[in-house]
């Protein structure tokens, strides 16, 4: 079978955090290499594709990109449904991000209802870490590795959307879990 004709494989993923710590930003560092000083907030939910080869595999990686605003979450089901995997973001400068994780995390357990819960793969991913030379950080890579293991397997990254530190990383690394 030649490379045109090989299967490519969709995964669905979701982006989940606090309003703020730069989920659309990860996005558009990954998918366009580009970057925005500016606060835009997002309404509602949005997707881009990504298509990347893993070994001998085509995958196309649907990144939904959800507002963190509570006036929106109750767009939440509809959005989370068929999701592989769930990316947990936070900002590694702000406590209240850290500590909404489980909420996050539980409130998208029960709205996607995936078949195994207990086994949904989530990676968290520690966003800003760019911010004051990594000064004013409140939450250290310590704290965020035990919530992460506390939890089941889940993998933990450091990222800077700004400065592209660990991005394509954590998509390959979303991909690798969610296949
Ligand atoms: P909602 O759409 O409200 O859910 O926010 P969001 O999580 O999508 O955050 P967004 O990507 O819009 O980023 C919020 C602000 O943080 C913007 O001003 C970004 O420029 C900034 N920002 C995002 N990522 C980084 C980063 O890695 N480093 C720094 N210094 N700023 C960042």
């Amino acid at each position: 079978m030649d490379g045109s004709t090989r299967k490519r494989t969709l995964l669905k993923v979701i982006l989940l955090g606090d309003s703020g710590v730069g989920k659309t930003s990860m996005m558009n560092q990954y998918v366009n290499k580009k970057f925005s000083p500016h606060y835009k907030s997002t309404i509602g939910a949005d997707f881009v594709t990504k298509e990347l080869q893993i070994d001998d595999k085509q995958v196309t990686l649907q990144i939904w990109d959800t507002a963190g605003q509570e006036r929106f979450q109750s767009l939440g089901a509809a959005f989370y449904r068929g999701a592989e995997c769930c990316v947990l973001v936070y900002d590694v400068n702000v406590l209240r991000s850290f500590e909404t994780l489980n909420t996050w995390r539980e409130e998208f357990l029960k709205q996607a209802h995936p078949a195994e819960p207990d086994n949904f793969p989530f990676i968290l991913l520690g966003n800003k870490i760019d911010l004051d030379g990594g000064n004013s950080r409140v939450v250290s890579e310590w704290q965020a590795k035990e919530w992460c293991d506390s939890r089941g397997n889940i993998a933990y990254l450091e990222t800077s959307a700004k400065e592209g530190y660990n991005v394509d990383e954590a998509f390959l690394c979303v991909a690798r879990t969610a296949l």
